[in-house]
């Protein structure tokens, strides 16, 4: 089987908190470009799969690989430095920095304006704020601009916990638009969490769908959009109206 540079391939993870297993058993691989949709109610281990990811979680068992090299003994820091955007379901942005300056906080090159340009280009609701302070945006337009940072060091491959979380409509729509406009020009991989099964369906190649910690589906996001008995069977998801 051939290795891409930025693939991430989890293999039979088991992990959790100290003493307390929550996922059992998961295996996916997310290549360059390729979009992955999670889905599984709350509580059933989607955050803590992204933790054990990013190293802020325990691993029990198992093997995390990005780009072919084993990251599990990573310290976090080192995990992103080798490609892994994080955006948090928390949102870690600076709430006393200017928007324009927690971009600039996130670059680690010397073509920082230009990056940072870049992502204005994408996010043109950020360079109307680029001067106000994190406080001052909206729960949405933070959101974006937790996106915004963890894409602006260019990560081989993203993963966005519930970015959408809380949004209207409308600015769902922009942020889902702003990632799709992201991905589409750099190429990078992404995971993206996320409630909306709509939304999900609409962006995915692929769909893992947690219960209780364990898969069980992973596969075509095509078969969910022509089967949607599975999703019921799966989790007793219904479409969600838009
Ligand atoms: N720091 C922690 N220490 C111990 N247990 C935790 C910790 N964080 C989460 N858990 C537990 O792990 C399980 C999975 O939580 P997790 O946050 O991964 O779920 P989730 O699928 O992301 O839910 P949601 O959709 O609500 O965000 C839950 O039972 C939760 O109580
Ligand atoms: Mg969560």
């Amino acid at each position: 089987m051939s290795l891409e540079v930025g693939e991430l391939r989890v293999e039979n993870l088991r992990g959790g908190y100290a003493g307390t297993l929550v996922l059992d058993g998961i295996s996916f691989r997310v290549g360059a470009g390729g979009k992955l949709g999670v889905l599984g109610r709350n509580g059933v281990g989607k955050t803590t799969m992204f933790a054990c990811i990013m190293g802020l979680a325990q691993i029990h068992s198992g093997r995390i690989t990005l780009g072919g090299t084993d990251i599990v003994t990573l310290p976090t820091w080192r995990r992103a430095r080798a490609g892994l955007g994080y955006v948090p379901q928390t949102r870690d942005i600076f709430k006393s920095l200017s928007v324009e300056e927690n971009l600039l906080s996130a670059v680690r090159t010397s073509d920082d304006d230009k990056r940072v340009e870049a992502a204005f280009a994408l996010f043109p609701r950020l360079r109307e704020r680029r001067n106000n302070n994190g406080m001052q945006l909206s729960g949405g337009e933070q959101q974006m601009l937790a996106v915004a940072r963890a894409t602006i060091s260019g990560p081989k491959l993203l993963l966005m916990d519930e970015p959408m979380e809380g949004l209207a409509p409308r600015l769902r729509d922009e942020l889902m638009d702003a990632i799709r406009n992201m991905v589409g020009l750099s190429g990078i991989g992404c995971i993206l969490v996320e409630q909306h099964v709509d939304v999900v369906l609409d962006f995915a190649d692929d769909v893992l769908i947690l219960e209780r910690g364990k898969p069980v589906f992973l596969g075509a996001a095509n078969e969910l959009r022509e089967d949607p008995t599975i999703l019921n069977q799966a989790i007793g998801f219904e479409k969600t109206p838009r």
